[in-house]
């Protein structure tokens, strides 16, 4: 191990120069403009896997975005340990926010700021420098599969059929991720679940076309109106939700558990501060790290219709819509909940206008065991590097296909996340600490480490 964290030392400034190439890559998922610059962003990962040591590095094509996916198989009686991360990138509007442009990587306060450099270019490099490192000193314990996708961030709807149909591939024992969170640089935590989501947009459809709000107003449905409020019926004066059913599924916490994960420090006046929030919202009863962590949740990410142009224009609008996210929790299902949310939105319009409902992308959520193999070995790994055991936690963010390794390969995954929520992912000035994107280099290898010895006995 001495000989591998040397090796980090010695060369970290070449890394971080890395890093800021592929950060440069402007890897928008969402948009289609950048087509060209997806294949680009992995064809460079790939370049990287292959000159680290990997073997079968290849740019698998999809109907969407391509995979890259690499191997180094020391020993098939080995443990197997599966990379998974994503290369794609959350689009950069409002543009006019940002500090310093979101792909020209820029240093202040030691920390990279640019689009990705937390999720999860960042911390994908992370295990590429960490594999380098253990090749080029002969220190890599058992085998080790890389998957890097570019659908993250838009619903990874190819990647699904691409592990259905890649099973004996694909196989590990376990899927390493980060992609995720922790308290705080002196507070190391491991997320032990992640929260689904439902995604859908709706449309509300009044008169025939844009109407005088003058000579019609008042006697035609206005389809914003009739949406802000179909909305705002949708929490009760506790911020329940009132779907019904919505609730049917969700596993509540015993006391105990409930206890326990009151005990992650969390400081309530710091956050509000950050946020600049006078006070924070949510379900009654339930805390802010259960509001995230254990609740589910139903909110409008965007809302649109009539005039938003400069100045006035005297118009009763046609139509209206919003996109609404709807984040899941053990046992709920991404498809279930979908449905109840289509079926009740319909049956609260009133007659005088017409809804649509657009069902997005979804994931179900997961909850990771602390009783394994991959979670204590990914403890001590952290243990190690920060000197503090690591606190579980749950994280309120999704990534969808995670539940689906689990059900398509059989495989759980341990979310060995090194961002904070400071990072500001897929906000304008997204960053990442230089100590974590170190820190995660040197505590990846421990990882492969503690796994391999573990397996062993
Ligand atoms: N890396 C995040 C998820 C995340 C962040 C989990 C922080 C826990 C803590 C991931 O890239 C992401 O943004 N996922 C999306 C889901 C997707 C379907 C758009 C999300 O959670 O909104
Ligand atoms: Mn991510
Ligand atoms: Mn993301």
């Amino acid at each position: 191990m001495e000989n591998t964290l040397s090796f980090i030392n010695q060369h970290k400034d070449r890394f971080l120069e890395e890093l800021f190439a592929l950060l440069r890559i402007p890897s928008i998922s969402a948009d289609p403009a950048y087509k060209q610059d997806m294949i680009t962003t992995a064809e460079y990962v790939k370049k990287k896997l292959e000159e680290a040591g990997a073997d079968k590095v290849e740019v698998c094509s999809t109907p969407g975005h391509p995979i890259v996916y690499g191997e180094k198989i020391l020993d098939p009686n080995l443990p197997t340990v599966l990379v998974y991360g994503h290369y794609d990138v959350q689009p950069v509007v409002p543009l006019e926010l940002w500090t310093t442009p979101p792909f020209e990587p820029t240093i202040r306060n030691e920390r990279v700021y640019a689009r990705g450099a937390c999720d999860d270019k960042g911390q994908v490099y992370m295990h590429i420098k960490a594999f380098e490192a253990m090749m080029k000193t002969n220190s890599l314990p058992c085998n080790v599969k890389f998957m890097i996708e570019g659908e993250e961030e838009t619903g990874s709807s190819n990647l699904g059929p691409f592990c259905v149909a890649n099973k004996e591939k694909l196989k590990s024992d376990v899927i390493l991720i980060s992609d995720t969170s922790m308290i705080a640089n002196d507070t190391p935590s491991i997320d032990v679940g992640l929260r689904g989501l439902s995604y859908v947009e709706v449309s509300v459809t009044g008169p025939n076309r844009d109407l005088h709000s003058g000579v019609y107003g008042g006697a035609v449905a206005n389809p914003i109106n009739i949406l802000a409020k179909m909305i705002a019926s949708m929490h009760d004066e506790n911020n329940h939700i009132t779907i019904p059913g919505f609730y049917d599924d969700v596993v509540e916490l015993s006391t105990e558990e409930r206890a326990e994960m009151a005990k992650a420090p969390f400081d309530i006046s710091a956050y509000k501060k950050d946020l600049e929030v006078a006070d924070v919202w949510g379900e009654n009863g339930y805390s802010v790290i259960e509001r995230t962590g254990i609740r589910p949740t139903l909110d409008v990410n965007g809302i649109w219709g009539g005039y938003t142009g400069e100045g006035s224009k005297t118009v009763l609008p046609s139509k209206s819509f919003a996109k609404i996210s709807m984040r899941l929790v053990p046992n709920q299902s991404s498809e279930k909940i979908t449905k109840l949310f289509t079926d009740y939105f319909t049956s609260i319009a009133p007659p005088s206008v017409r809804v649509e409902v657009h069902p997005h992308h979804g994931g179900d959520p997961v909850v990771t065991p602390t009783d394994s193999l991959e979670f204590q070995a990914a403890s001590m790994a952290m243990e190690k590097t920060f000197g503090k055991k690591p606190i579980p936690t749950r994280g309120g963010g999704s990534i969808p296909i995670v539940a689906l390794f689990e059900r398509e390969l059989g495989t759980k995954s341990v979310l060995m996340g090194f961002g904070l929520d400071e990072d500001g992912l897929h906000s304008p000035n997204e960053s990442y600490g230089l100590f974590n994107f170190y820190k995660g280099i040197e505590t990846i290898p421990y990882f492969f480490r503690y796994y391999t010895d573990l397996k062993k006995q």
